[in-house]
């Protein structure tokens, strides 16, 4: 394995928007834990019924949105608790790995970047806060596009963005959608499988299944020897 560019989806691979990753005390654990499971389905739906409509609206919106409406079925009623949560499902914090392995790879002289549903702000600012804006190249927001993944366009203009041959190309995501959605569009893909879950789709097959990001920088620096 050795590509010149490695792109990474944000969201749900570099930055952890489950429910572990939020810390608040004013909830129960089991209700948390269902309030953001349904929070992230109905902002990835909203997400792929406004790309079937033509419709885009910031993903930071988009997300609030899809918070007042879990809020609204767990029949949750708190503004405080709403703008913590919200605050933390906007800043995620970095899964453990993420900060070491973006460092290992640019310093092994590979391309890095980011491509997001995320608008350019949210992902300067993630990027920033978390410490990891040296080691990215590009911020890649479909913002640019108005149109969400997985519509292939967005792939192609991460390829074109970090300027390589798609051969030369490689797009790691958590999300299994994602990686079918890139490899619709035509690029190689890694999916980073933390949790162990199946792989899903029938029909289709990452390039490659990985358990971290370790694995991948060291699947790259063994490629390299
Ligand atoms: C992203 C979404 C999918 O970062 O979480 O693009």
């Amino acid at each position: 394995m050795n590509y010149t560019a490695y792109c990474f989806d944000a969201f749900g691979t570099l930055f952890n928007v489950s429910w572990d990753g939020i810390k608040v005390t004013e909830i129960e654990e089991h209700k948390l834990k269902s309030v953001i499971s349904t929070w992230r389905i109905k902002q990835l739906t909203a997400t792929w019924l406004m790309n079937s409509m033509g419709v885009y609206k910031p993903f930071d919106q988009v997300s609030g949105e899809a918070l007042e409406k879990s809020f609204a079925i767990h029949e949750v009623d708190s503004p405080k608790l709403f703008q913590e949560i919200l605050g933390q499902v906007l800043r995620p914090e970095l899964f453990a790995d993420v900060s070491e392995s973006l460092h290992s790879l640019k310093e092994a002289g590979h391309q890095v970047g980011i491509l997001s549903n995320g608008t350019s702000e949210m992902l300067e600012e993630v990027s920033r806060i978390s410490g990891v804006s040296e080691w990215l190249d590009q911020l890649i927001s479909v913002d640019e596009l108005e149109v969400f993944k997985p519509a292939p366009e967005v792939y192609a203009l991460a390829v074109q963005k970090m300027e390589v041959d798609t051969d030369d190309f490689l797009f790691v995501s958590s999300n299994q959608w994602d990686v079918i959605g890139a490899m619709y569009a035509g690029l190689q893909t890694a999916w980073l499988n933390r949790t162990g879950v199946i792989w899903e789709s029938i029909d289709i097959q990452p390039q490659m299944t990985l358990s971290s990001m370790e694995e991948l920088v060291h699947s790259i620096t063994e490629s390299e020897q």
